[in-house]
């Protein structure tokens, strides 16, 4: 099936090159075999074909119904190859300029996504929306706070921009923050997020019981109880939450008290990696097959999530690539960095056994004052099987202490430092 759908993407690339109507016919027939990608393209055909009110209309259609599906596509490999013809094709940067901006964050082109999510965001004209997505890109690369100024002037009507205000303001102002969620919950009083996020904006020691009276308030689902459980074990031990979910690293990074090797274990395009190069890290190495997903992650994401396409990535000068699978890279280069100690390991490549595989090479480099930080640690669907339990695994068996330095506030990360090895 994926032959068959590359197959029509490239006939209606060709196509489209010279004008060929019959790019319309292979939409046709995509649209039955692969209906997201076929219904984006459609846009891009009808208005290289010169009908820009069908144009309009399909965008309009994948505006209202196919985005949200395409964004969960973007990384199977077919969504990948799709992207690729969107982006040479092009015309959707006018026309449905939201989808253009999340299609380049798709294929791992932040900082142009990122300036075309805030074009948009700060158009006079602009939606809420628009505002609220170009917050999101601006947390995902750790700089929220440029997004303040339009998110501010939408937290009155925009449930959405409240929520990433409350996000963005909990770093520096618990208030505004705390008035913020307060306000995306008056709005929209079905977002539980945002109750959570209220309850960390008390004060460390009122925040348990707060988030225990939380428990008959929200929803029922996994979701809402999960990310509560992490809630309350983040509570429990008493670390702080930090908004902007990127800045743990950052906060990782920052409290590193020792010298030595930067690895990141689980790279995709690279975005974190060139997070900390960009924080002033002169040397990292990024560990990562490129294929994706090994294995299906407990319900999560499919094996071959997050591939590139095999591509490597662009990344920064500062930053050396191993391409292969864990089992074939990480050993290789503990043993020949046998004398190096280790200043802080980014564990994102979300499965338990990856993370074990992880934990077997590089653990053994861990000193006191290592940072360790995870990227799916705890509060959602269970997290308790994945990188949490390999980490409680290795530490107990190997008699790492540790203490929590931050817990991302409404996403899945923490980071904790080395207290301790057993000699
Ligand atoms: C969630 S992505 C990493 C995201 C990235 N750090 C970022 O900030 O965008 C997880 C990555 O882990 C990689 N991965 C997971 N298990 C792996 C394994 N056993 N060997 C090699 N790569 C693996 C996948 O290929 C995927 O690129």
């Amino acid at each position: 099936m994926q032959q068959y759908t590359d197959q029509l993407v490239e006939s209606i690339r060709q196509r489209l090159a010279v004008g060929d109507k019959r790019a319309r016919e292979d939409c046709a027939t995509l649209i039955k075999a692969a209906p997201d990608v076929g219904v984006m393209l459609l846009a891009v055909v009808e208005e290289r074909l010169g009908d820009f009110d069908a144009a309009r209309q399909a965008a309009q259609k994948v505006e209202e119904h196919q985005l949200q599906t395409a964004m969960e596509l973007y990384s199977s490999a077919r969504c990948f190859q799709a992207m690729h013809a969107l982006m040479e094709v092009g015309a959707r940067r006018q026309k449905i300029p939201l989808a253009w901006a999340q299609s380049l964050w798709g294929v791992g082109r932040y900082e142009q996504s990122y300036a075309a999510f805030e074009a948009e965001a700060t158009r006079s004209s602009s939606s809420a929306e628009a505002v609220a997505r170009f917050a999101q890109s601006a947390i995902m690369l750790g700089r929220g706070e440029l997004a303040l100024p339009v998110i501010d002037q939408r937290v009155e009507q925009h449930s959405g921009c409240a929520l990433q205000g409350g996000l963005i303001w909990y770093d520096q102002d618990q208030e505004r923050s705390a008035y913020c969620f307060r306000r995306a919950r008056a709005l929209e009083p079905g977002i539980w997020q945002a109750l959570i996020g209220e309850a960390a904006c008390q004060p460390k020691e009122q925040r348990l019981d707060r988030l225990q009276a939380l428990a008959g308030q929200l929803p029922e689902g996994d979701r809402a109880a999960a990310m509560l459980a992490g809630h309350m074990y983040a509570a429990e031990h008493q670390a702080p939450f930090i908004g902007q979910s990127p800045l743990v690293l950052k906060a990782g990074l920052d409290s590193a008290s020792t010298d030595g090797l930067v690895l990141e274990c689980g790279v995709y395009f690279g975005r974190t990696l060139n997070l900390m190069a960009q924080w002033g890290v002169e040397a990292a190495h990024g560990f990562d097959c490129f294929e994706g997903l090994p294995a299906d992650w407990n319900g999560q994401e499919a094996s071959g999530a997050y591939s590139t396409g095999g591509y490597l990535p662009v990344v920064s000068e500062s930053v050396q690539l191993h391409r292969g699978l864990f089992e074939h890279t990480l050993q290789g280069f503990a043993d020949e960095h046998q004398q190096s100690q280790i200043r802080l390991l980014h564990v994102d490549c979300d499965l338990y056994t990856s993370a074990t595989e992880v934990l077997k090479a590089f653990g053994p480099m861990l000193q006191s004052g290592s940072i360790v930080v995870h990227d799916d640690y705890c509060g959602y669907p269970g997290w308790q099987g994945d990188e949490f339990r390999a980490w409680q695994e290795f530490t107990g068996d190997a008699g790492v202490a540790y203490d929590y330095l931050g817990f991302g506030l409404l996403g899945r990360e923490a980071a904790v430092r080395v207290r301790s090895v057993q000699s």
